[in-house]
């Protein structure tokens, strides 16, 4: 890690408290930085935040489903009590259901145990849990080069080795995951890698999706290392539904014949609304009773009338019909951010970005030197000047890999409507020019010295 801990460190010293190494490890979290960033940039129209387009919240649904589910005292007094900590079986079966419905499977999943199956406080629940089951300080986690980066700030807090993973328009490379292992392997440190973590659709920050070629590929590598200890594949699908072109491709976790060694994170955050904080986990068995052990430990079960009012959304299809009008509304966010995007950037040397085919971010890389961080000229001017904001790409790499990139930046279409997108795009194109058009520091630091 950087110099983050000094700065806790003085944060604490002068007092008695004497934290634990997990929350030492946790402190300076990129997305404490980045909330401060929002909060004191409160004038910036923000392509920073992850949040879900207000307009589409499926408000008459909840509201609705909450009537209904209240509506008999007996039966609703039992939605208000504690559930039980993977869920109460019925919903997890409604839950089983949808999850076939997105594999395209017309056999409902009756083969896939429910006691697999656990519903969880938002899919972060479920990465946090994973993590806490897997690793000691020093195991390892392969991650794609960039990466979600929350899930970062979980694997520094568990004291993880984090490897990145070379990642292209089709995803983690199958050849760099390989090569990764078998170096780790040469150093005689098999023993210790624990996890690889792959968001396969629409990846936080990349907008890529792992291409269906790819997908067994990963697997099999996976499979191949496991050897004496076996590691896990964590597939985090958050933005799974939230698809504007092309097919559909089946998870990993579905070409995973016996459900060993892929686990499979959920959610209905995105597609749904975040608030309600239902997400879900499809666990290898030997994985069941040490997450909801843990899970036990935090909350002995999630929000059951949430569930509740997921599943009964599930059941009616107002969910796939929402998540149908999700789609259309994103996707025209989508096209309008890249078309603002084509028209104020081509111009500029350098600049490429990413189309994404789903999910909420346009991925965007600047000339190598011009640095994209908090501290840096560029972010200065976009929330000084320019009013606007943006996520710095190196937040997505490991703090302390020696090759993290510093150039480049996270759009996000998902909270501004269309015309914010636009107006933010064109601010932050006017912000790049500056920079673009500044004088290397070299002459400054010349002029300064005449
Ligand atoms: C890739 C990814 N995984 C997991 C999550 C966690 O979301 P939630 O806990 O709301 O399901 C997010 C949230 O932004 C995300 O981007």
């Amino acid at each position: 890690m950087d110099s983050g801990f000094q700065h806790f460190d003085q944060a604490i010293s002068g007092d008695q408290t004497r934290l634990s190494d997990h929350a030492r490890r946790s402190a300076n979290q990129a997305i404490g930085f980045l909330m401060q960033q929002a909060v004191e940039n409160a004038d910036c129209i923000s392509l920073a935040a992850g949040l879900v387009d207000e307009e589409s919240l499926p408000v008459k649904i909840v509201r609705e489903a909450v009537a209904e589910l209240l509506s008999d005292a007996v039966s609703g007094r039992k939605l208000l009590q504690y559930g039980i900590t993977p869920g109460p079986e019925p919903l997890r079966r409604v839950f089983r259901t949808n999850l076939a419905r997105l594999e395209q499977r017309n056999d409902e999943l009756r083969d896939l145990p429910l006691s697999q199956l656990v519903l969880t406080t938002g899919s972060q629940q479920l990465l946090s849990l994973v993590t806490q089951a897997l690793f000691n300080p020093g195991d390892i986690c392969l991650v794609a080069a960039p990466t979600y980066f929350v899930y970062i700030d979980v694997l520094q807090a568990a004291g993880a080795e984090i490897v990145p993973v070379t990642a292209d328009a089709d995803g983690m490379r199958p050849d760099s995951l390989a090569a990764a292992l078998e170096q780790i392997q040469s150093e005689g440190k098999l023993d210790r890698v624990r996890l690889v973590y792959v968001v396969s659709d629409f990846d936080n920050p990349s907008g890529v999706s792992v291409s269906a070629e790819r997908r067994p590929e990963l697997l099999q590598i996976v499979q191949k290392y496991s050897l004496d200890r076996r590691i896990f594949l964590l597939e985090d699908c958050a933005y799974r539904e939230l698809r504007y072109d092309g097919n559909a491709i089946p998870s990993i976790w579905s070409l995973d014949k016996t459900h060993e060694t892929v686990i499979l994170a959920q959610t209905f955050s995105k597609s749904f609304s975040p608030g309600i904080r239902v997400g879900m986990g499809v666990l290898p068995q030997c994985l069941v009773k040490a997450v909801t052990d843990l899970k036990g430990n935090e909350d002995f079960g999630s929000a059951h009338l949430n569930q509740h009012i997921v599943a009964r959304a599930i059941r009616t299809g107002e969910y796939a019909d929402h998540v149908r009008s999700v789609c259309e509304s994103y996707r025209r966010k989508r096209d309008a951010m890249v078309a603002m995007v084509e028209r104020e950037f081509s111009g500029l040397p350098g600049v490429s970005w990413f189309k994404p085919q789903g999910g909420m971010y346009v991925w965007m890389r600047l000339p190598d030197h011009i640095a994209t961080g908090f501290t840096g000229p560029l972010f200065q001017r976009a929330t000084q000047v320019d009013k606007v904001m943006y996520v710095p790409g190196e937040l997505s790499y490991p703090a302390d890999w020696v090759d993290r990139p510093h150039c480049e930046m996270r759009l996000s279409f998902g909270v501004q409507n269309i015309v914010g997108i636009e107006a933010g795009i064109r601010r932050l194109a006017s912000a790049v020019r500056w920079v673009l058009d500044a004088p290397p520091p070299s002459v400054l630091q010349a002029e300064s010295g005449r």
